[in-house]
């Protein structure tokens, strides 16, 4: 398979999926490769990955509709770090270590909408924007500038429906968010969210939606009825890759001219966000999926 710093038009996929079906084929790399399982078990590399890949490029934190609202907030970890992403009164979005800079307590958990954030511990209170704003019994902290003392900033970018942190210097030139297509659209809501953990390591669960090989055996009464068992069109834009998954509805296009052809109900396209973040598209909504460990 050629590598590609595009994606094709929606027509161009459809067609090469027919062409797949009518072939019994699947999109294929151009090389095969074998994963050592040292890769998934060594908590060694898995310390590197975190500081070179998760923590040095920017990676998509939340969707923005996860933060429809100025005050709105969205605490987590990234690569391991406690980090709070807010909407400030005008709208825009910053991200913060969450520790509270007198003694590191966390100023928030979970998601919720408020005018500020006061740490539970003494009470010192931080504005959206990040700012220090009180210090409850100032005198006993001579010499304290409160302007220095404002939440840590993380790097922070909203684009194409999606909020991303980078926690260290990207690279130079790195042009990660430019390449990134229509994602998310405006006006889509959060309707659901849930957070879980599974014993394995962030690869395995990433690599889960690379593929449409297990289809058949893993989701016999789901999406195999509608779908098609190890049928994929898959390109790369920039880090990321966009991997096309059928619906068996996509015949009813061969009779519509190639111009005309819409993937409308037709298909899902799973977008992975390098490294780890995935963005799957239904019909009149998305998913969003991180895998951090
Ligand atoms: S740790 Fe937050 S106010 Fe003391």
């Amino acid at each position: 398979m050629e590598a590609m710093t595009s994606l094709a038009d929606d027509a161009t996929v459809v067609q090469r999926i027919l062409d797949h079906i009518d072939r019994g084929t699947t999109d294929l790399g151009t090389t095969t490769w074998r994963e050592p399982v040292e890769n998934y078990l060594s908590e060694a590399r898995f310390a590197a990955e975190l500081r070179l890949v998760l923590r040095r490029y920017p990676i998509a934190f939340c969707p923005s509709a996860a933060l429809p609202e100025p005050g709105s907030y969205l605490a987590r970890d990234a690569a391991g770090v406690p980090l709070l992403a807010v909407r400030g009164s005008h709208g825009q979005v910053r991200a913060f270590r969450n520790a509270c800079r007198h003694r590191g307590t966390q100023l928030a958990s979970g998601a919720g909408c408020g005018k500020a954030f006061v740490c539970r511990y003494h009470g010192w209170t931080y504005g959206l924007d990040g700012s220090l704003r009180h210090v409850p019994h100032e005198h006993g902290f001579p010499g304290l500038d409160m302007s220095a003392r404002g939440l840590v900033p993380v790097e922070t970018t909203e684009a194409q429906g999606l909020v991303f942190v980078t926690q260290e210097k990207p690279p130079l030139g790195d042009a990660h968010l430019d390449s990134l297509p229509p994602l998310i659209p405006p006006g889509f809501r959060l309707t659901r969210s849930s957070e879980g953990e599974v014993p394995v390591n962030w690869k395995i669960l990433a690599e889960g939606f690379l593929e449409g090989y297990h289809i058949r055996s893993t989701h016999p009464e789901t999406f195999y009825p509608l779908q098609f068992d190890n049928l994929n069109v898959v390109e790369h834009f920039g880090r990321n890759n966009r991997i096309a998954f059928p619906y068996q509805a996509i015949h009813k296009l061969r009779a519509v001219s190639h111009d005309e052809r819409s993937v409308d109900g037709k298909l899902t396209y799973v977008y992975h966000l390098f490294p780890n973040v995935m963005v799957a598209t239904f019909p009149a909504r998305s998913s969003w999926s991180c895998s951090s460990r």
